[in-house]
């Protein structure tokens, strides 16, 4: 939610960097953006309401050029999507702020500061920043004190970077609860918080850590303080994310990419337990010791990481024979829990640094749970270092907002450990068939992948309608969850998932030829009562999309579209399921024109409550 950067550039326009970075960052908030940059001729700000194309276009336009320099993309938390609400905040025409994260204790550091005098030109909790950074520097003329001191004051989560305007080659940052990196050059720093805004400027990468505060010059970090306040020093690592996975390519938009590279990403990710066997190493070190420990599972996430632990659920229970429970973080956090020192408690999430999940896990600990694990697609990220283990999906950068190839790796990783905790448990002691299903996962997902074309014929008739409902049942219930998600995400077409037997229940009163009804329907034990489900829907004059595997007699008619993958794939079918669906979705949202990317209202990473 919201991205920043920063540089200080001894032989470079900062400018460069900055609208480049902010370009990469955009999946994290894409409402408005802005930069300051200090100039031969004083501060100069450029901020605009919309994408970052539209504020680069308006800096170009005011020449504007220098070595040092802040930059934000917004997604609006406090206060409405309007230029002054946008970072960079300035005081006193010195301090420049921009700010990722959310100060919870603004409205009373605001009052602080208008008794001083300080008048607020915008509604966001960020100004409260510049104004105490402004207050403290008067006073001192040391920037990286006046930020310690300002910071002391913050209650919340926050990553923010600082520039004066009378200390031209200087920048201080500071991270609590959000990320923030600094990239080193040569003869240059840059700051952002995400490796993909600097790669392409630099992969000597310093990732700070919680409390941490730096200075900045162009020779790299001048002073670096710990939580504690005592000086500390961070290692510099090498990145390896590679910049064409930064980059569309030959697709149109990063969703489609992304769809399409999930027979790599979920090849890579079986890899893990194709080369390795499924050993409880490989969620870590401790992982054996705890894996025998344990009673149950609670797995705590969000939107698709949640549909991936309702999905795995059935797979937990089945395979491995535990007990699991799979709830929504945000719900979780807010409610009196039994913590079980037993219960494993997992946290999935792709960018690992979702607050709501990260919440729930610290409330989980707190509570008494001993035992965590994280299952994540971003390397060192929050919830991964709150964690007792950790699983790293391999899906690469996913920088579409609506989740996909995150979603199928997380499933292999589920996958992975109920086998995994099957064989700790003892309840299998030939794990073959399951390698073999997911040594011929990455095929089958290119079977569906296949599918595009007639998915393509069935898009728009969706993008002509108001509504539609997804149905499923058993393991492929939450596949039809995440159906309705990513129809509803991309399309802004209203979609709702319900188990096909609950139909009859209420939503069948929704039913009628105006609204599609997307059903999967496999080959499996359960399809015979999907069947009867699809008659009540044509009964009431239903339209029945079908994704199906071949062989299952599901019979296609006027009014009842059938689209079959090639086989039925077992117990891996609900990751194959996904692949339609995104394909739904992704067809329906050209068919209606909308930003497949970066739908309205909504950020890739979501740092707030
Ligand atoms: C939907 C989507 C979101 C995320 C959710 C959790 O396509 O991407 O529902 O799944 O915001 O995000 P992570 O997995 O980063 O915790």
């Amino acid at each position: 939610m919201c991205g920043i950067v920063g540089s200080i550039r001894t032989n470079a326009n900062v400018v460069e960097f900055l609208t480049d970075g902010l370009k990469r960052l955009e999946y994290r908030g894409y409402d408005s953006s802005g930069i300051a940059v200090q100039t031969d001729n004083g501060l100069k700000r450029v901020r605009r309401v919309g994408r970052v194309a539209l504020m680069e276009q308006a800096a170009k336009d005011k020449g504007i050029y220098g070595h040092t320099g802040i930059g934000h993309t917004r997604w609006a938390t406090h206060g409405g999507v309007t230029e002054p609400n946008a970072h960079p905040h300035i005081s006193g025409d010195l301090i420049s702020v921009v700010h990722n994260g959310i100060i919870e204790n603004f409205e009373a550091e605001r009052t602080r500061l208008q008794g001083l005098g300080y008048v607020f030109e915008s509604q966001t909790d960020t100004e409260v920043i510049a104004h105490a950074v402004h207050d403290n520097y008067k006073k001192t003329q040391d920037l990286f004190t006046t930020v310690q001191q300002a910071c002391a004051n913050f209650h919340g989560a926050y990553a923010i970077a600082v520039i004066a305007n009378d200390k031209p080659s200087q920048m201080v940052v500071a991270r609590m609860g959000c990320p923030l990196l600094i990239g080193l050059g040569k003869g240059e720093v840059f700051i952002a918080s995400d490796v993909s805004a600097v790669v392409a400027f630099t992969r000597e990468i310093i990732y700070l850590e919680d409390g941490d505060i730096a200075q900045l010059t162009a020779d790299g970090v001048a002073k670096l303080i710990d939580k504690t306040g005592k000086t500390a020093t961070r290692t510099a690592t090498t990145s390896q994310v590679s910049l064409a996975s930064l980059e569309l390519g030959a697709y149109s938009h990063f969703m489609q990419k992304e769809i399409y590279e999930q027979p790599k990403a979920v090849a890579d990710t079986a890899e893990i337990f194709l080369d390795a066997g499924f050993i409880p190493q490989n969620f870590g070190k401790n992982a054996e010791q705890v894996f025998k420990e344990i009673d149950s599972i609670k797995i705590l996430a969000c939107g698709t990481s949640y549909y991936s632990a309702l999905t795995a659920k059935y797979w937990l229970e089945s395979i491995a024979k535990i007990a699991t429970d799979v709830e929504i973080a945000s719900e979780y956090r807010y409610r009196d829990v039994i913590a079980n020192p037993k219960q494993l408690v997992i946290t999935i999430s792709q960018s690992g640094e979702t607050l709501d999940t990260m919440e729930a896990l610290k409330y989980a600990q707190s509570q008494g749970h001993t035992h965590s694990l994280a299952i994540c697609n971003v390397m060192e990220s929050a919830l991964p270092r709150a964690s007792e283990l950790v699983f790293y999906t391999r899906a690469g950068a996913e920088i579409g907002v609506a989740s996909t190839k995150a979603f199928t790796t997380q499933l292999v990783a589920l996958f992975g450990l109920a086998v995994t905790l099957g064989k700790v448990r003892g309840f299998i002691s030939d794990d073959s068939e399951y390698s073999s299903a997911l040594r011929s996962l990455p095929n089958d997902i290119q079977y569906a992948l296949n599918l595009e074309p007639q998915i393509t014929t069935w898009a728009s008739k969706f993008a002509e309608k108001p509504s539609a409902l997804f149905l499923g049942r058993g393991i492929h219930y939450p596949i039809a969850l995440e159906g309705a998600l990513k129809l509803k995400e991309i399309t802004y077409i209203h979609a709702e998932s319900y188990p096909a037997g609950e139909l009859k229940h209420g939503p069948l009163a929704l039913v009628d030829d105006n609204m599609p009804v997307v059903v999967i329907a496999p080959n499996d034990n359960l399809l015979d009562k999907v069947k009867a489900n699809m008659q009540e829907v044509s009964a009431r004059g239903g339209e029945l999309f079908v994704f199906s595997d071949l062989d299952n007699n599901v019979e296609a008619s006027d009014k009842v579209h059938v689209i079959r993958t090639p086989r039925h794939v077992g117990v891996l079918s609900p990751i194959v399921h996904t692949i339609p669906v995104q394909l739904l979705a992704y067809h329906v949202a050209l068919s209606k024109g909308t930003d497949v990317d970066k739908p309205r209202n909504l950020a890739k990473s979501v740092t707030v409550e």
